[in-house]
């Protein structure tokens, strides 16, 4: 991180925007129709924690009323989510992008690792509209998240979403 006084949140951000900028082409050049859904959750999950170094990256699918566990890189993880429980089963109770600033503040936050302090959730749909993923990413950081993580992570999720 830079920081310069009161630049620091400028150069933060402008951190981010440069990652992105440069993974988001990445994985769409990586996402292969071919080698199906596994694969293409595994190198997306890659891709991401090797540019930020997060914690957890990974996706939970949908299996009647719960997430199961699937692809991911980081720590083990719980393997099952009711639907609207923890911050991914709401994210897909809500069908929405849900950013947490500080998990142990999320009073129904489903700890898998007591290193993760902040979380992003966005639901992934199929050609119609129905919620058959999640993707989850945990920081070690407190509010590692924001609109910006929405936006392109929204961009590498309309990708997998063309697979589905
Ligand atoms: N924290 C999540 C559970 C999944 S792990 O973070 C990998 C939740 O509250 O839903």
């Amino acid at each position: 991180m830079k920081c310069f006084s009161h630049l620091c949140t400028y150069w933060t951000m402008s951190d981010k925007f440069i990652k992105y900028t440069g993974l988001v082409p990445k994985i769409k050049a990586l996402i292969d129709k071919e080698i199906g859904l596994v694969g293409n959750l595994a190198n997306t999950s890659a891709a991401i924690k090797e540019e930020f170094g997060f914690l957890w990256v990974g996706f939970y699918l949908v299996e009647g009323n719960e997430l199961l566990l699937g692809p991911f890189q980081g720590p083990v993880a719980c393997t099952r989510i009711a639907r609207g429980r923890g911050v991914c089963g709401k994210s897909w109770e809500m069908d929405k992008a849900l950013v947490v600033d500080n998990v142990h503040e999320f009073a129904d936050h489903i700890p898998c690792s007591d290193k993760a302090n902040s979380e992003i959730v966005l639901p992934v749909h199929d050609q119609d509209s129905n919620v058959k993923l999640v993707m989850d990413i945990d920081s070690v950081d407190l509010a590692a998240f924001d609109d910006t993580d929405v936006q392109y992570l929204g961009e590498i999720v309309k990708e997998i979403e063309s697979l589905l």
